[in-house]
């Protein structure tokens, strides 16, 4: 066991450990219980740090979408125009003859970033769409 790590005992009922434990199984061999609780904290309170609105994060957001949908790019790009401080990249890739995926690197308050991609992935024509995060702990 490495030297950071603090061993706590916790209890919960028997179904529910059940269940991260069919959890634990389904994620591979490679992880065990601790890992996958360790996973589960840190995406809750990356989860908080979002809706904290100083606490800096950093990460993606992915889009599919149709860009077929009327007045859907212009809508995007109003969007991103208007967070161009918090949006550090952008790839384009033109899946099909009707589908775009785009990736979006973004850097910023939690809530800032939280609200900017509720606004891009709630636009009618975005047909996937995920803000994936971590904080920044300084
Ligand atoms: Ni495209």
């Amino acid at each position: 066991m490495a030297s950071d790590l603090v061993r706590f005992s916790v209890a919960m009922p028997q179904s529910l450990l059940d269940q991260l434990d069919a959890y634990v199984e389904r994620r591979g061999t490679r992880q065990n219980r601790s890992e996958v609780v360790r996973d589960l904290v840190r995406e809750r309170l990356v989860d908080e740090s979002l809706a904290v609105p100083d606490e800096e994060v950093i990460g993606s957001i992915t889009m599919v979408y149709d860009h077929h949908t009327q007045g859907l790019s212009a809508r995007l790009d109003k969007i991103q125009h208007r967070h161009h401080t918090e949006i550090l990249s952008t790839m384009h890739v033109h899946l099909d003859h009707d589908d775009c995926l785009e990736i979006l690197a973004v850097r910023g308050p939690g809530q800032l970033v939280s609200n900017m991609a509720d606004c891009l992935l709630g636009l009618k024509g975005v047909k996937y769409g995920r803000l994936n995060c971590v904080a920044v702990r300084k």
